[in-house]
């Protein structure tokens, strides 16, 4: 037993002799001074069994009136939380009171002296893993919440993994290095939290919703190699895996391309895999094409730990007498679809339950068909020749029992509602192994999108990003297929680290701002400070960031980003437990130059 130190000082010295979650068998008869808070207590008339708990576990300690009267009277008064210091000696258990759930089970401390050091209000809920408490109470009294094994449990493994990944880093011979919190703002697409100055009135700080153009900056400084776990900030809408302020795994390497960083990454995970969950991963990862991706996931970020892959069925469609298909196709769309093997399971409601579903992703509905052994039950049948319903069997290698779900639309949005609707399914019908990890690497990203509202193109990661060397003679020409030297790292499905090779060369890297719609002068009012970097010898380089908040949740099998942050922010970017956002003083604001419009 790991006793940092017996109980020796018969002048009332409370100091602890070791953890709740130490004592053993190993140790019987010595006297020990436990502290910690009241878990529970039970008063069995002569009896009273409190257990005291610490980070580290629970011991049972009993009071015997026989054995000290005095302790055993303070001991009734003894309420939840309270947080107390107890002398004692160490027994074994009666052989009936044995307890194998707990690592202290064959031990309990007979009580001699106790000592309450902080009383505790009624705690608004148990604390116990299984918590009926509601989040926003739990997220209120977060230091209660954090009591929990469980909580703890969850910070533990996220701060064994930072360790790992400094550690690995530091191996490799990366520098970590602050960037500034209070600066300008560097596009990720997302909203920037501006801090006003007080100095320079009407003018604001932006928090960064990254680190990426000072870390490029370092690469021009000479540094070779960079990281940094840090905060990142960005105003956007919330989901169940964004938070408003979150962190990264920020990383950039000199002299490299997309190989170097890949393999420097995968070293990292295999790192943490085994270390983390024992698991040995094999290397390299798989990869997809984006194009391949989203062809057969309908998305960037492909969970590839189960199959209901989508298929094609444009080409056998083309000339169909089923309107919704060919009209759409004739638009240029796709029609594109699901096979679910043995799809029996789904009901008519459930299958009807899938237009409402896809219309939240832009779609128009869900065609489907049933195929039994007279053939096909659907509502389409008569519009389909018997050529065009083999051709989409064999395409789908359709067996009798299976449903075929159908999607016909833009490609942007079948992808996107068939990619929605698989995950789905595969949730619905038990078909995801949830003890299994998935990685997969995306590359070959395009380089930018046409954003119809903006009227000019926008970069689909930043516009930092290098172009594929065989695709710049299209950038004038065809600047939609362009493919960049992106990789993005997917986990089960969820978007874990995304990163690129850069534009080192400044020339590139105007013309690129230039067809995202960003003029020269709104370039220099912007980046001025970058640009003009990369004019100073800037090297070739590239690097990725990783969110370790959605690593942490994944590795720790977590529900929620909330669950491995110590004090997240609530669906509704508040934090409950300080009340932030607020309002302040009206002196702050005279002070700042700012007026608001509403009052709260
Ligand atoms: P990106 O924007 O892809 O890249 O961010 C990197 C990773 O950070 C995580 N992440 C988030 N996690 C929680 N809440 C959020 N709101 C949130 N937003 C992003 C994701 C994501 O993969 N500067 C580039 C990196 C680079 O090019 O090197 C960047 O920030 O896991
Ligand atoms: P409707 O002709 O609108 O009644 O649709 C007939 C069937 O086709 C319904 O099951 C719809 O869900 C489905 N459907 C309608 N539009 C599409 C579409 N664009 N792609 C796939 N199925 C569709």
């Amino acid at each position: 037993m790991a006793v940092e130190r017996v109980f020796s000082d018969p002048l009332g010295e409370w100091k602890r002799s070791c953890y709740c979650g130490a004592p053993r068998a190993e140790a019987v008869g010595q006297e020990l001074i436990l502290a910690g808070w009241v878990q529970s207590r039970r008063d069995h008339g002569g009896l009273i069994f409190v257990d005291v708990r610490d980070r580290s576990g629970i011991t049972q300690v009993v009071f015997n009136p026989e054995v000290d009267a005095a302790a055993h009277e303070k001991a009734k008064q003894l309420r939840s939380e309270d947080v107390i210091a107890v002398r004692g000696t160490l027994a074994k258990r009666p052989l009936e009171t044995l307890n194998p759930d707990l690592a202290t089970g064959e031990v309990e401390l007979r009580g001699k002296e106790l000592k309450l050091l902080n009383a505790s209000q009624v705690p608004p809920f148990n604390i116990e893993d299984e918590t009926e408490a509601n989040e926003n109470t739990r997220l209120k009294y977060r230091y209660l919440d954090l009591r929990r094994p469980q909580s703890l449990g969850h910070l533990l493994l996220r701060y064994r993994m930072t360790k790992l990944i400094r550690d690995y880093l530091d191996g490799l011979g990366f520098i970590d290095v602050e960037t500034p919190v209070l600066t300008k703002s560097t596009p990720e697409g997302a909203r920037d939290y501006l801090v006003p100055s007080r100095i320079y009135r009407g003018k604001f700080y932006a928090l960064p919703q990254s680190p990426q153009l000072f870390k490029q900056i370092l690469m021009v400084g000479g540094l070779d190699r960079y990281f940094q776990i840090v905060k990142c900030f960005r105003d956007e809408d919330l989901r169940a895996d964004r938070q408003p302020e979150f962190t990264q795994l920020d990383m950039e390497m000199s002299f490299v391309q997309r190989e170097d960083v890949m393999q420097v990454v995968e070293g990292m995970i295999s790192v943490l895999f085994k270390e983390l969950k024992g698991i040995e991963l094999k290397c390299p990862f798989s990869r997809l094409t984006w194009n391949q991706a989203m062809s057969r996931y309908g998305s960037d970020k492909p969970d590839i730990r189960f199959g209901l892959e989508l298929t094609d069925f444009t080409n056998a469609l083309r000339s169909s007498q089923a309107k919704v298909f060919s009209a759409a196709i004739q638009k240029g769309g796709v029609v594109k679809g699901i096979c679910i093997p043995k799809g029996g399971e789904l009901s008519r409601k459930d299958l009807d339950d899938l237009t409402p579903f896809v219309a939240t992703f832009g779609a128009k509905g869900i065609a489907w068909t049933k195929l039994t052994e007279e053939g096909w039950q659907s509502p389409l049948a008569k519009f389909l020749s018997e050529a065009e319903r083999k051709e989409i069997e064999t395409i789908a290698g359709a067996q009798v029992g299976d449903i075929i779900l159908f999607s016909a639309d833009t490609a942007k949005i079948v992808h996107d509602a068939l990619g929605n609707l698989r995950l789905h399914l595969g949730e619905k019908l038990r078909l995801i192994p949830d003890k299994e990890y998935a990685l997969v690497w995306v590359v070959d990203f395009p380089l930018m999108e046409f954003d119809p509202e903006e009227k000019h193109y926008v970069a689909l990661h930043h516009p930092f990003t290098s172009p594929l060397d065989e695709d710049l003679p299209l950038l004038g020409s065809k600047p939609l297929e362009v493919r960049s030297k992106a990789y993005d790292l997917a986990l089960n499905g969820v978007e874990i680290g995304g990163g690129s090779i850069r534009i080192h060369q400044v020339e590139l890297q105007k013309k690129i701002l230039g067809l995202m719609g960003i003029d020269p002068e709104e370039a220099e009012a912007k980046f001025g400070f970058f640009l003009e970097a990369l004019g100073f010898g800037a090297p070739p380089h590239g690097g990725i960031a990783f969110g370790i908040d959605r690593m942490a949740m994944l590795l720790s099998g977590a529900k929620s980003l909330r669950d491995v942050i110590a004090f997240p922010k609530s669906q509704r970017a508040v934090c409950m437990l300080t009340d932030a956002p607020s309002a302040v003083d009206p002196k702050q604001l005279r002070e700042l130059g700012i007026r608001t419009t509403t009052a709260d």
